[in-house]
Protein backbone atom coordinates (compact mmCIF):
# COMPACT_ATOMS: atom_id res chain seq x y z
CA UNK A 1 0.00 0.00 0.00
CA UNK A 2 1.49 3.41 -0.62
CA UNK A 3 1.96 5.83 2.07
CA UNK A 4 0.99 9.74 1.17
CA UNK A 5 4.77 11.64 2.04
CA UNK A 6 4.04 14.05 4.78
CA UNK A 7 4.33 17.78 3.25
CA UNK A 8 7.11 19.35 4.75
CA UNK A 9 5.80 22.38 7.51
CA UNK A 10 8.33 24.83 7.96
CA UNK A 11 6.68 28.98 7.06
CA UNK A 12 9.52 30.43 5.04
CA UNK A 13 11.03 33.96 5.13
CA UNK A 14 14.57 34.22 3.79
CA UNK A 15 15.88 35.29 0.21
CA UNK A 16 12.88 34.90 -2.05
CA UNK A 17 14.64 32.10 -4.81
CA UNK A 18 12.67 31.07 -7.94
CA UNK A 19 14.29 27.94 -9.08
CA UNK A 20 13.34 27.59 -12.87
CA UNK A 21 13.47 24.18 -14.31
CA UNK A 22 12.06 22.27 -17.88
CA UNK A 23 11.24 19.42 -15.50
CA UNK A 24 10.42 18.52 -11.63
CA UNK A 25 9.79 15.55 -9.68
CA UNK A 26 7.22 14.47 -8.80
CA UNK A 27 4.93 16.94 -11.76
CA UNK A 28 6.85 15.59 -14.20
CA UNK A 29 10.38 13.26 -14.63
CA UNK A 30 12.76 12.45 -17.40
CA UNK A 31 15.67 12.46 -15.58
CA UNK A 32 18.01 13.68 -12.65
CA UNK A 33 16.85 17.24 -13.11
CA UNK A 34 13.42 16.68 -12.11
CA UNK A 35 14.91 14.95 -9.10
CA UNK A 36 17.01 18.23 -7.75
CA UNK A 37 14.57 20.34 -9.17
CA UNK A 38 11.72 18.80 -7.01
CA UNK A 39 13.95 19.00 -3.93
CA UNK A 40 16.46 21.73 -3.79
CA UNK A 41 13.61 24.05 -3.00
CA UNK A 42 12.05 21.89 -0.60
CA UNK A 43 15.69 21.75 1.28
CA UNK A 44 16.46 25.50 0.87
CA UNK A 45 13.09 26.14 2.60
CA UNK A 46 13.84 23.95 5.51
CA UNK A 47 17.00 26.17 5.97
CA UNK A 48 14.81 29.43 6.51
CA UNK A 49 14.68 30.51 2.48
CA UNK A 50 11.68 31.43 0.46
CA UNK A 51 12.55 29.66 -2.42
CA UNK A 52 10.19 28.88 -5.28
CA UNK A 53 9.51 26.77 -8.51
CA UNK A 54 8.83 27.75 -11.83
CA UNK A 55 8.03 24.75 -14.74
CA UNK A 56 5.70 24.98 -17.61
CA UNK A 57 2.56 23.51 -17.10
CA UNK A 58 2.38 19.96 -18.85
CA UNK A 59 -0.93 18.01 -18.92
CA UNK A 60 0.87 15.56 -16.11
CA UNK A 61 1.77 18.54 -13.88
CA UNK A 62 -1.10 20.20 -14.17
CA UNK A 63 -3.03 17.08 -12.93
CA UNK A 64 -0.27 16.63 -9.59
CA UNK A 65 0.07 20.54 -8.59
CA UNK A 66 -1.44 21.24 -5.03
CA UNK A 67 -4.13 23.66 -4.48
CA UNK A 68 -4.07 24.75 -8.52
CA UNK A 69 -5.20 28.54 -8.79
CA UNK A 70 -4.67 30.81 -11.62
CA UNK A 71 -2.87 34.11 -10.74
CA UNK A 72 -2.94 36.09 -14.04
CA UNK A 73 -2.75 36.26 -17.92
CA UNK A 74 0.31 37.64 -19.71
CA UNK A 75 0.84 38.80 -23.34
CA UNK A 76 4.36 37.19 -24.59
CA UNK A 77 5.70 37.46 -27.79
CA UNK A 78 5.64 34.33 -29.52
CA UNK A 79 2.50 33.54 -27.99
CA UNK A 80 -1.12 33.89 -30.03
CA UNK A 81 -3.34 33.92 -26.71
CA UNK A 82 -2.55 35.00 -23.46
CA UNK A 83 0.03 32.81 -21.07
CA UNK A 84 -1.62 31.91 -18.00
CA UNK A 85 0.37 31.24 -14.92
CA UNK A 86 -0.67 28.99 -12.37
CA UNK A 87 -0.12 29.10 -8.55
CA UNK A 88 0.14 26.06 -6.09
CA UNK A 89 2.41 23.51 -4.55
CA UNK A 90 4.22 20.40 -5.00
CA UNK A 91 1.95 17.13 -3.63
CA UNK A 92 4.94 16.55 -1.36
CA UNK A 93 6.33 19.49 -0.30
CA UNK A 94 5.16 23.18 0.79
CA UNK A 95 6.98 24.29 -2.11
CA UNK A 96 4.32 27.61 -3.64
CA UNK A 97 5.12 26.21 -7.78
CA UNK A 98 4.16 28.38 -10.73
CA UNK A 99 3.08 26.72 -13.95
CA UNK A 100 3.94 28.54 -17.18
CA UNK A 101 0.69 27.60 -19.16
CA UNK A 102 0.42 28.39 -22.83
CA UNK A 103 -1.07 25.44 -24.22
CA UNK A 104 0.23 25.25 -27.95
CA UNK A 105 3.76 25.08 -26.31
CA UNK A 106 3.08 22.68 -23.66
CA UNK A 107 0.13 20.91 -23.68
CA UNK A 108 1.70 18.01 -25.02
CA UNK A 109 1.75 14.12 -23.34
CA UNK A 110 4.17 12.14 -22.82
CA UNK A 111 7.71 13.22 -22.56
CA UNK A 112 8.48 17.02 -22.35
CA UNK A 113 11.15 17.21 -25.06
CA UNK A 114 10.10 14.90 -27.61
CA UNK A 115 7.57 13.08 -29.65
CA UNK A 116 6.34 9.97 -29.56
CA UNK A 117 9.03 8.59 -32.22
CA UNK A 118 11.51 10.05 -29.56
CA UNK A 119 12.19 13.08 -32.18
CA UNK A 120 12.40 16.36 -30.74
CA UNK A 121 9.88 18.76 -31.59
CA UNK A 122 10.31 21.01 -33.80
CA UNK A 123 9.79 24.51 -32.56
CA UNK A 124 11.44 23.60 -28.87
CA UNK A 125 13.26 26.83 -29.32
CA UNK A 126 10.20 28.50 -29.56
CA UNK A 127 8.42 26.82 -26.50
CA UNK A 128 11.57 27.20 -24.12
CA UNK A 129 12.43 30.56 -25.13
CA UNK A 130 8.74 31.00 -24.44
CA UNK A 131 9.51 29.84 -20.88
CA UNK A 132 12.55 31.87 -20.54
CA UNK A 133 10.56 34.88 -21.48
CA UNK A 134 7.79 34.28 -18.69
CA UNK A 135 10.87 33.34 -16.04
CA UNK A 136 12.44 36.78 -16.91
CA UNK A 137 9.28 38.86 -16.39
CA UNK A 138 8.81 37.26 -12.81
CA UNK A 139 12.36 37.82 -12.99
CA UNK A 140 11.37 42.04 -13.15
CA UNK A 141 8.90 41.58 -11.15
CA UNK A 142 5.20 41.09 -11.45
CA UNK A 143 2.39 42.85 -9.24
CA UNK A 144 -0.06 39.69 -9.98
CA UNK A 145 2.34 37.58 -7.79
CA UNK A 146 2.93 39.68 -5.23
CA UNK A 147 6.23 38.95 -5.19
CA UNK A 148 9.75 39.39 -6.27
CA UNK A 149 12.68 37.19 -6.41
CA UNK A 150 15.85 38.38 -5.43
CA UNK A 151 17.89 35.45 -6.93
CA UNK A 152 16.44 33.71 -10.02
CA UNK A 153 18.17 30.05 -10.14
CA UNK A 154 18.39 28.57 -13.95
CA UNK A 155 18.78 24.58 -14.66
CA UNK A 156 20.36 24.01 -18.27
CA UNK A 157 19.84 24.83 -21.74
CA UNK A 158 16.04 25.26 -21.75
CA UNK A 159 16.09 28.13 -19.22
CA UNK A 160 19.45 29.71 -21.10
CA UNK A 161 18.11 32.32 -22.22
CA UNK A 162 16.64 33.86 -19.40
CA UNK A 163 20.16 35.12 -17.84
CA UNK A 164 20.39 37.03 -21.97
CA UNK A 165 16.56 38.26 -22.04
CA UNK A 166 17.36 40.09 -17.66
CA UNK A 167 20.89 41.85 -19.24
CA UNK A 168 18.73 43.15 -21.81
CA UNK A 169 16.25 44.94 -20.12
CA UNK A 170 16.54 48.41 -18.05
CA UNK A 171 16.01 48.97 -14.69
CA UNK A 172 16.99 46.31 -12.00
CA UNK A 173 17.40 42.64 -12.13
CA UNK A 174 17.52 39.78 -9.73
CA UNK A 175 21.20 38.00 -9.50
CA UNK A 176 21.06 35.13 -11.39
CA UNK A 177 22.52 31.50 -11.17
CA UNK A 178 22.80 29.21 -13.75
CA UNK A 179 23.69 25.48 -13.25
CA UNK A 180 24.68 23.11 -15.67
CA UNK A 181 23.30 19.43 -14.86
CA UNK A 182 24.30 18.05 -18.07
CA UNK A 183 26.85 19.96 -21.07
CA UNK A 184 26.55 17.73 -23.21
CA UNK A 185 22.78 19.28 -23.73
CA UNK A 186 23.27 22.51 -25.53
CA UNK A 187 19.89 23.45 -26.87
CA UNK A 188 21.61 24.42 -30.62
CA UNK A 189 19.81 25.42 -33.37
CA UNK A 190 20.21 26.50 -36.83
CA UNK A 191 19.83 30.92 -37.85
CA UNK A 192 16.88 30.53 -39.61
CA UNK A 193 15.96 29.69 -35.99
CA UNK A 194 17.38 33.00 -34.74
CA UNK A 195 15.92 35.06 -36.88
CA UNK A 196 12.25 33.49 -36.15
CA UNK A 197 12.57 34.11 -32.67
CA UNK A 198 13.15 37.62 -33.21
CA UNK A 199 15.72 37.92 -30.14
CA UNK A 200 18.08 41.12 -30.42
CA UNK A 201 20.25 40.54 -33.41
CA UNK A 202 23.07 41.64 -31.17
CA UNK A 203 22.78 38.60 -29.48
CA UNK A 204 24.24 36.94 -32.76
CA UNK A 205 27.95 37.17 -31.84
CA UNK A 206 30.77 35.43 -30.47
CA UNK A 207 30.02 37.39 -27.24
CA UNK A 208 26.54 36.40 -27.74
CA UNK A 209 24.65 33.31 -27.98
CA UNK A 210 26.19 32.17 -31.48
CA UNK A 211 28.05 29.40 -31.23
CA UNK A 212 30.38 27.71 -34.44
CA UNK A 213 27.20 29.46 -36.89
CA UNK A 214 24.31 27.99 -34.59
CA UNK A 215 22.28 29.60 -31.76
CA UNK A 216 23.02 28.14 -28.40
CA UNK A 217 20.79 28.34 -25.20
CA UNK A 218 23.61 27.03 -23.26
CA UNK A 219 25.98 29.50 -23.75
CA UNK A 220 23.26 32.46 -22.56
CA UNK A 221 23.27 31.18 -19.44
CA UNK A 222 27.01 30.55 -19.19
CA UNK A 223 27.66 34.19 -20.39
CA UNK A 224 25.08 35.92 -18.46
CA UNK A 225 25.03 34.67 -15.30
CA UNK A 226 25.92 36.25 -11.68
CA UNK A 227 27.44 32.48 -10.84
CA UNK A 228 27.76 29.54 -12.96
CA UNK A 229 27.84 25.90 -11.30
CA UNK A 230 27.56 21.81 -12.39
CA UNK A 231 26.70 19.52 -10.12
CA UNK A 232 30.00 17.83 -8.72
CA UNK A 233 33.30 19.10 -8.15
CA UNK A 234 35.13 16.73 -10.63
CA UNK A 235 32.54 17.13 -13.51
CA UNK A 236 33.44 21.02 -13.17
CA UNK A 237 37.10 20.21 -13.32
CA UNK A 238 36.77 17.81 -16.62
CA UNK A 239 34.52 20.37 -18.23
CA UNK A 240 37.22 23.05 -18.71
CA UNK A 241 39.18 20.30 -20.53
CA UNK A 242 38.76 19.63 -24.51
CA UNK A 243 37.50 15.90 -24.06
CA UNK A 244 34.59 17.01 -21.64
CA UNK A 245 33.47 20.40 -22.39
CA UNK A 246 32.11 19.84 -25.72
CA UNK A 247 33.19 23.09 -27.36
CA UNK A 248 32.23 25.26 -24.61
CA UNK A 249 35.83 24.28 -22.11
CA UNK A 250 37.17 27.44 -23.15
CA UNK A 251 34.20 30.25 -21.77
CA UNK A 252 34.09 27.84 -18.57
CA UNK A 253 37.85 28.39 -17.97
CA UNK A 254 37.43 31.95 -18.60
CA UNK A 255 34.67 32.02 -15.38
CA UNK A 256 37.90 31.71 -13.47
CA UNK A 257 36.28 31.89 -9.46
CA UNK A 258 32.72 32.18 -11.37
CA UNK A 259 32.41 28.78 -12.11
CA UNK A 260 32.03 25.64 -9.62
CA UNK A 261 31.11 22.17 -8.51
CA UNK A 262 28.36 21.51 -6.02
CA UNK A 263 27.31 18.04 -5.38
CA UNK A 264 23.60 17.37 -5.91
CA UNK A 265 22.03 15.60 -2.58
CA UNK A 266 19.30 12.69 -2.59
CA UNK A 267 15.68 13.09 -1.13
CA UNK A 268 15.79 10.89 1.81
CA UNK A 269 11.65 11.37 2.34
CA UNK A 270 11.30 9.45 -1.43
CA UNK A 271 14.39 7.37 -0.96
CA UNK A 272 14.80 5.58 2.29
CA UNK A 273 14.57 1.80 2.33
CA UNK A 274 13.15 1.84 6.21
CA UNK A 275 10.15 3.35 4.54
CA UNK A 276 10.01 3.19 0.40
CA UNK A 277 6.02 2.08 -0.16
CA UNK A 278 7.30 0.96 -3.09
CA UNK A 279 9.14 -2.24 -2.07
CA UNK A 280 8.52 -5.27 -0.42
CA UNK A 281 10.31 -5.64 2.96
CA UNK A 282 11.79 -2.81 4.75
CA UNK A 283 15.76 -2.45 6.22
CA UNK A 284 18.08 -0.31 7.87
CA UNK A 285 21.52 -0.97 8.14
CA UNK A 286 20.82 -3.15 10.74
CA UNK A 287 18.49 -5.22 9.54
CA UNK A 288 20.73 -5.58 6.30
CA UNK A 289 19.88 -9.31 6.43
CA UNK A 290 15.64 -8.13 5.57
CA UNK A 291 16.93 -7.43 1.94
CA UNK A 292 16.85 -10.60 0.56
CA UNK A 293 13.43 -11.02 0.90
CA UNK A 294 13.49 -7.97 -1.69
CA UNK A 295 15.84 -9.79 -4.19
CA UNK A 296 13.25 -12.60 -3.92
CA UNK A 297 10.21 -10.38 -4.99
CA UNK A 298 12.57 -8.90 -7.59
CA UNK A 299 12.85 -12.03 -9.71
CA UNK A 300 9.67 -13.32 -9.27
CA UNK A 301 8.67 -9.63 -10.54
CA UNK A 302 11.51 -10.03 -13.83
CA UNK A 303 10.36 -13.63 -14.55
CA UNK A 304 13.86 -14.81 -13.35
CA UNK A 305 14.32 -17.66 -11.25
CA UNK A 306 14.17 -17.21 -7.58
CA UNK A 307 17.46 -17.66 -6.35
CA UNK A 308 19.06 -16.29 -2.92
CA UNK A 309 22.68 -17.27 -4.15
CA UNK A 310 22.49 -14.89 -7.21
CA UNK A 311 24.68 -12.05 -7.28
CA UNK A 312 21.75 -9.52 -9.01
CA UNK A 313 23.14 -6.41 -10.77
CA UNK A 314 20.86 -3.91 -11.54
CA UNK A 315 21.06 -1.02 -13.80
CA UNK A 316 18.43 1.82 -14.05
CA UNK A 317 18.70 4.79 -16.52
CA UNK A 318 18.40 6.44 -19.98
CA UNK A 319 19.65 3.92 -22.42
CA UNK A 320 21.64 6.93 -24.06
CA UNK A 321 25.36 6.65 -25.14
CA UNK A 322 26.20 8.68 -22.01
CA UNK A 323 25.08 5.53 -20.25
CA UNK A 324 27.14 3.29 -21.17
CA UNK A 325 25.09 0.32 -21.61
CA UNK A 326 27.02 -0.98 -24.42
CA UNK A 327 29.99 -1.88 -22.16
CA UNK A 328 27.22 -3.82 -19.40
CA UNK A 329 26.35 -5.78 -22.83
CA UNK A 330 30.06 -6.56 -23.83
CA UNK A 331 30.78 -8.14 -20.32
CA UNK A 332 27.58 -10.30 -20.90
CA UNK A 333 29.33 -13.31 -22.09
CA UNK A 334 31.75 -13.38 -19.71
CA UNK A 335 29.58 -12.62 -16.70
CA UNK A 336 26.47 -14.99 -17.55
CA UNK A 337 28.84 -18.14 -17.65
CA UNK A 338 29.02 -17.65 -13.49
CA UNK A 339 26.54 -19.60 -12.24
CA UNK A 340 24.18 -17.74 -10.08
CA UNK A 341 24.30 -14.37 -11.84
CA UNK A 342 21.52 -12.09 -12.78
CA UNK A 343 20.92 -8.87 -14.29
CA UNK A 344 17.57 -6.79 -14.13
CA UNK A 345 17.97 -3.49 -16.31
CA UNK A 346 15.48 -0.99 -16.92
CA UNK A 347 15.70 1.81 -19.24
CA UNK A 348 14.32 3.81 -22.14
CA UNK A 349 15.75 6.00 -24.84
CA UNK A 350 17.98 5.20 -27.69
CA UNK A 351 15.92 2.42 -30.31
CA UNK A 352 19.06 0.98 -31.29
CA UNK A 353 20.32 0.28 -27.09
CA UNK A 354 16.71 -0.19 -26.59
CA UNK A 355 16.73 -3.45 -29.28
CA UNK A 356 20.04 -4.97 -27.75
CA UNK A 357 19.23 -4.87 -24.18
CA UNK A 358 15.76 -6.60 -25.36
CA UNK A 359 18.14 -8.93 -27.36
CA UNK A 360 20.17 -9.82 -24.43
CA UNK A 361 17.07 -10.78 -22.38
CA UNK A 362 15.69 -13.24 -24.90
CA UNK A 363 19.31 -14.59 -25.27
CA UNK A 364 19.26 -15.13 -21.94
CA UNK A 365 15.72 -15.45 -20.32
CA UNK A 366 16.72 -17.32 -16.82
CA UNK A 367 19.38 -14.52 -16.31
CA UNK A 368 18.62 -11.29 -17.78
CA UNK A 369 15.12 -9.26 -17.59
CA UNK A 370 14.60 -6.12 -19.40
CA UNK A 371 12.31 -3.75 -18.73
CA UNK A 372 11.55 -0.90 -21.70
CA UNK A 373 9.74 2.30 -20.64
CA UNK A 374 9.96 4.27 -17.07
CA UNK A 375 8.53 3.26 -13.94
CA UNK A 376 8.93 4.96 -11.06
CA UNK A 377 7.87 1.86 -8.45
CA UNK A 378 9.52 -0.64 -10.34
CA UNK A 379 13.15 1.95 -10.07
CA UNK A 380 12.90 1.61 -6.52
CA UNK A 381 12.26 -2.20 -6.42
CA UNK A 382 15.18 -2.94 -8.63
CA UNK A 383 17.48 -0.61 -5.93
CA UNK A 384 16.04 -2.58 -3.15
CA UNK A 385 16.60 -5.87 -4.88
CA UNK A 386 19.59 -6.25 -6.57
CA UNK A 387 22.90 -6.55 -4.82
CA UNK A 388 24.82 -4.50 -6.92
CA UNK A 389 24.36 -1.23 -8.99
CA UNK A 390 26.26 -0.88 -12.64
CA UNK A 391 26.98 2.73 -13.29
CA UNK A 392 29.60 2.65 -16.16
CA UNK A 393 28.55 6.29 -17.59
CA UNK A 394 31.34 7.47 -20.12
CA UNK A 395 31.22 11.01 -18.29
CA UNK A 396 28.60 11.85 -15.36
CA UNK A 397 27.59 15.11 -14.18
CA UNK A 398 26.51 13.72 -10.85
CA UNK A 399 23.94 10.94 -10.97
CA UNK A 400 22.08 9.82 -8.55
CA UNK A 401 21.29 6.45 -8.93
CA UNK A 402 24.80 5.35 -7.73
CA UNK A 403 23.35 7.97 -4.62
CA UNK A 404 20.13 5.65 -3.88
CA UNK A 405 22.06 2.84 -4.07
CA UNK A 406 24.54 3.83 -1.31
CA UNK A 407 21.39 4.23 0.83
CA UNK A 408 20.05 0.90 -0.25
CA UNK A 409 23.04 -1.27 0.58
CA UNK A 410 23.40 -1.50 -3.56
CA UNK A 411 27.09 -2.02 -4.13
CA UNK A 412 27.60 0.60 -6.83
CA UNK A 413 29.89 -0.44 -9.62
CA UNK A 414 30.91 3.05 -11.29
CA UNK A 415 33.03 4.73 -13.93
CA UNK A 416 35.71 6.24 -12.30
CA UNK A 417 34.51 9.89 -13.61
CA UNK A 418 32.15 12.94 -12.68
CA UNK A 419 30.24 13.30 -9.56
CA UNK A 420 30.05 9.10 -9.39
CA UNK A 421 34.10 9.38 -8.20
CA UNK A 422 32.68 12.49 -6.15
CA UNK A 423 30.67 9.58 -4.45
CA UNK A 424 31.73 6.06 -4.62
CA UNK A 425 35.08 4.89 -2.89
CA UNK A 426 36.88 2.39 -4.34
CA UNK A 427 36.26 -0.97 -2.40
CA UNK A 428 40.47 -1.34 -1.28
CA UNK A 429 40.33 -4.96 1.83
CA UNK A 430 41.92 -1.53 4.42
CA UNK A 431 39.53 0.50 3.29
CA UNK A 432 36.16 -1.46 3.50
CA UNK A 433 37.69 -2.30 7.17
CA UNK A 434 38.09 1.03 7.94
CA UNK A 435 34.60 2.23 6.67
CA UNK A 436 35.30 4.47 4.19
CA UNK A 437 34.87 2.07 0.85
CA UNK A 438 31.72 2.08 -0.07
CA UNK A 439 31.75 0.38 -3.93
CA UNK A 440 33.98 -0.03 -6.97
CA UNK A 441 35.08 2.42 -9.31
CA UNK A 442 37.40 1.65 -12.73
CA UNK A 443 38.73 3.09 -15.71
CA UNK A 444 38.77 3.80 -18.63
CA UNK A 445 35.33 3.28 -19.99
CA UNK A 446 35.47 -0.21 -21.64
CA UNK A 447 34.57 -3.70 -21.37
CA UNK A 448 37.30 -5.00 -20.28
CA UNK A 449 38.41 -2.49 -17.17
CA UNK A 450 34.20 -3.21 -15.94
CA UNK A 451 34.75 -6.66 -16.36
CA UNK A 452 37.88 -6.76 -14.38
CA UNK A 453 36.19 -4.62 -11.33
CA UNK A 454 32.85 -6.22 -11.90
CA UNK A 455 34.99 -9.93 -11.51
CA UNK A 456 36.85 -8.41 -8.13
CA UNK A 457 32.89 -7.40 -7.28
CA UNK A 458 31.70 -11.10 -7.49
CA UNK A 459 34.62 -13.18 -6.01
CA UNK A 460 34.19 -10.46 -3.11
CA UNK A 461 30.47 -11.55 -3.09
CA UNK A 462 30.99 -15.22 -3.07
CA UNK A 463 34.02 -15.76 -0.69
CA UNK A 464 34.11 -12.90 1.66
CA UNK A 465 30.74 -12.55 2.43
CA UNK A 466 31.31 -10.36 5.92
CA UNK A 467 33.43 -7.62 3.68
CA UNK A 468 30.60 -7.58 1.18
CA UNK A 469 28.29 -6.70 4.15
CA UNK A 470 30.59 -4.40 5.47
CA UNK A 471 30.88 -2.23 2.00
CA UNK A 472 27.15 -2.48 2.02
CA UNK A 473 26.76 -0.63 5.17
CA UNK A 474 29.60 1.65 5.05
CA UNK A 475 27.53 3.09 1.77
CA UNK A 476 24.44 3.17 3.53
CA UNK A 477 25.83 5.27 6.94
CA UNK A 478 27.11 8.23 3.97
CA UNK A 479 25.44 11.65 4.24
CA UNK A 480 24.09 12.57 0.69
CA UNK A 481 21.22 14.43 2.31
CA UNK A 482 19.96 17.90 0.62
CA UNK A 483 21.28 20.29 3.68
CA UNK A 484 24.71 20.33 2.92
CA UNK A 485 24.65 20.41 -0.88
CA UNK A 486 21.73 23.51 -0.40
CA UNK A 487 23.85 25.29 2.00
CA UNK A 488 26.48 25.46 -0.85
CA UNK A 489 23.55 26.88 -2.97
CA UNK A 490 23.22 30.04 -0.38
CA UNK A 491 26.28 30.40 -0.70
CA UNK A 492 26.10 30.83 -4.49
CA UNK A 493 23.18 32.45 -4.04
CA UNK A 494 25.07 35.24 -1.83
CA UNK A 495 28.19 35.40 -4.01
CA UNK A 496 25.57 36.00 -6.99
CA UNK A 497 24.06 39.04 -5.21
CA UNK A 498 27.09 40.70 -4.70
CA UNK A 499 27.99 40.36 -8.21
CA UNK A 500 25.15 41.98 -9.10
CA UNK A 501 25.09 44.63 -6.64
CA UNK A 502 28.69 45.14 -7.82
CA UNK A 503 28.00 45.30 -11.63
CA UNK A 504 25.33 48.21 -10.42
CA UNK A 505 25.74 51.74 -12.34
CA UNK A 506 26.61 53.90 -9.11
CA UNK A 507 23.36 55.73 -8.15
P1 LIG B 1 20.33 11.48 -15.68
O1 LIG B 1 19.79 12.71 -15.07
O2 LIG B 1 21.53 11.71 -16.53
O3 LIG B 1 19.29 10.70 -16.41
P2 LIG B 1 20.69 10.60 -12.91
O4 LIG B 1 21.35 9.39 -12.35
O5 LIG B 1 21.08 11.90 -12.35
O6 LIG B 1 20.87 10.54 -14.49
O7 LIG B 1 19.12 10.53 -12.66
C1 LIG B 1 18.27 9.64 -13.28
C2 LIG B 1 16.96 9.64 -12.53
O8 LIG B 1 15.94 9.16 -13.39
C3 LIG B 1 16.98 8.70 -11.34
O9 LIG B 1 16.06 9.17 -10.36
C4 LIG B 1 16.48 7.40 -11.96
O10 LIG B 1 15.94 6.51 -11.03
C5 LIG B 1 15.45 7.91 -12.93
N1 LIG B 1 15.21 7.06 -14.08
C6 LIG B 1 15.91 7.02 -15.24
N2 LIG B 1 15.37 6.13 -16.10
C7 LIG B 1 14.32 5.59 -15.48
C8 LIG B 1 13.35 4.60 -15.83
N3 LIG B 1 13.39 4.00 -17.02
N4 LIG B 1 12.38 4.30 -14.94
C9 LIG B 1 12.36 4.92 -13.72
N5 LIG B 1 13.24 5.83 -13.32
C10 LIG B 1 14.21 6.17 -14.18
C1 LIG C 1 21.94 15.34 -15.49
C2 LIG C 1 23.16 14.46 -15.38
C3 LIG C 1 23.24 13.67 -14.10
C4 LIG C 1 22.82 14.51 -12.90
C5 LIG C 1 21.46 15.12 -13.15
C6 LIG C 1 20.98 15.99 -11.99
O1 LIG C 1 20.89 14.77 -16.15
O2 LIG C 1 23.31 13.60 -16.49
O3 LIG C 1 24.55 13.20 -13.91
O4 LIG C 1 22.79 13.72 -11.73
O5 LIG C 1 21.49 15.93 -14.28
O6 LIG C 1 21.87 17.02 -11.70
Amino acid sequence: MEQPVQPRQRPAQGRPILLASSEAHPLIKTGGLADVAGSLPAALRELGEDARLIIPAYPGAVKRLREPHSLCELRIPGSRGPVRILGGRLPDSEVPTYLVEAPEHFCREGNPYTDMSGRDWGDNAERFLLFCRVVARIGQGLPALDWRPEVVHCNDWQTGLVPALLREQPGQRPAVVFTIHNLAYQGLFDRATFDRLRLPTELWSLHGLEFHHLLSFIKGGILFSDRVNTVSPTYAEEVKTPRFGCGLDGLLRDLGGRFQGILNGIDYRTWDPASDPHIAQHYDAEGLHLKVENKLALQREAGLPRNERALVFGYIGRLVEQKGVDLILGILPRLLVHPDTQLVLQGAGNPAIEEAVLAAAERHPDKVATFIGYDEGRAHRIEAGADTFLMPSRFEPCGLNQLYSLRYGTVPIVHHTGGLADTVRHAHPERIEDGTATGFTFEPANADALWHTVREALLLYRERPDLWQRLAINGMRGDFSWESSARHYQQLYAAAVSEREAALPAA
